[in-house]
């Protein structure tokens, strides 16, 4: 009898240290890229709006700092704990496979968000993100419509290298420049996603290029696109639609001010507005549903007023008064 009341009793406690039954509050972990953008911020504070108590979770979201070590070893830390799902927004896209098999044999469902991973889509539940080479087709496509045959020199500020989000835009703008021999990629270089990196990189382009050697400057997130204003301020070159064409990524509030104001003329929205998807796809899971192996999150492009475009929509004040972002 002894013996069975202390098997209850252990029993009991292991179950009391799950959260699901110590608190009724469903654990999750989420490893975050980093701070490096406006988006991410945006983007983490969509996960602690969505993933509160109050709606039955308890959310520990971990800012990597664009460390791909510090990731992997949080991502096993929440292996340890024994956390109800794991969410990953991957720095980069290799890498991987060991870890991710590591959860799945945890037993525990992980989701993949924003961002992809190279390994194999039978080593996690499911992803939920945006088509980051469609994007970078969008600014090709609107960039093909806007320049309407005239030759251009463009240079590219990249988002991390390695990093599914510079890949995928880099995939998608070459492949529509492609079909424009009236166009030349005369340099691309990592910005790294920041502002700092943005306009470091623009201050090398115009000392190597000139302020009469390029006509477009596609920056791979709006960070970076205010940092090549900055260098091209200093440097006192005009841009917007008398000036050189910038072209961004992402279209967060501020990005979209600077489109409203001309200063941007394409930017192809990122929605940073994921974490609702992602809670849903659990409550899925939590019902035995079967989810998809991948949910879209949807986006569009804008371009500034006064230009008419098939490809994005015009920019006005009401749909920058729509953006909480
Ligand atoms: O993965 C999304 C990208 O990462 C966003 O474009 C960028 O701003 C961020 O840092």
């Amino acid at each position: 009898m002894k013996k069975l009341l202390a098997l209850v009793l252990a029993l009991v406690m292991v179950l009391a240290a799950t959260s699901a039954f110590a608190d009724g509050l469903l654990k999750i972990g989420y490893v975050q890229v980093g701070h490096e953008s406006d988006w991410r911020m945006a983007n983490t504070q969509n996960y602690y709006d969505v993933f509160t108590k109050e709606a039955g979770f308890e959310l520990e979201l971990i800012d990597c700092d664009n460390d791909h070590a510090l990731q992997l070893a949080k991502v096993r830390e929440f292996v340890q704990k024994d956390f109800d799902y794991i969410v990953i927004d991957p720095i980069q896209t290799a890498g991987w496979d060991d870890v991710l098999k590591e959860v799945q044999d945890a037993g525990i469902p992980c989701i993949i968000a924003d961002r992809s991973v190279d390994a194999s889509a039978d080593l996690y539940t499911t992803a939920v993100g945006t088509d980051m080479t469609a994007e970078g087709e969008t600014a090709g496509k609107w960039l093909a419509e806007y320049l309407n045959g005239k030759e251009a020199k463009i240079l590219v500020i990249e988002g991390s290298t390695g990093s599914s989000a510079a890949i995928g835009r880099a995939e998608g703008f070459n492949k529509i420049a492609a079909e424009h021999p009236e166009w030349k990629i005369i340099d691309s270089q990592d910005g790294d996603f920041t502002q700092a990196g943005g306009q470091q990189v623009m201050e090398s382009f115009i000392k190597t290029y000139g302020a009469d050697g390029f006509d477009v400057v596609v920056c791979h997130n709006d960070n970076e696109a205010y940092g090549a204003m900055d260098a091209m301020d200093a440097a006192e070159i005009k841009y917007g639609v008398d000036g050189k064409i910038i072209i961004s990524f992402d279209a967060t509030k501020e990005g979209l001010t600077r489109t409203l104001n001309g200063q941007i003329l394409c930017n192809v929205e990122c929605n940073p507005i994921q974490a609702v998807i992602v809670m849903n796809v659990i409550k899925a899971l939590q019902n035995n549903e079967t989810v998809e192996k991948f949910t879209l999150v949807p986006d569009e492009g804008f371009c500034a007023p006064g230009i008419t475009s098939e490809i994005v929509t015009t920019m006005t004040d009401e749909v920058l008064a729509g953006r909480k972002y």
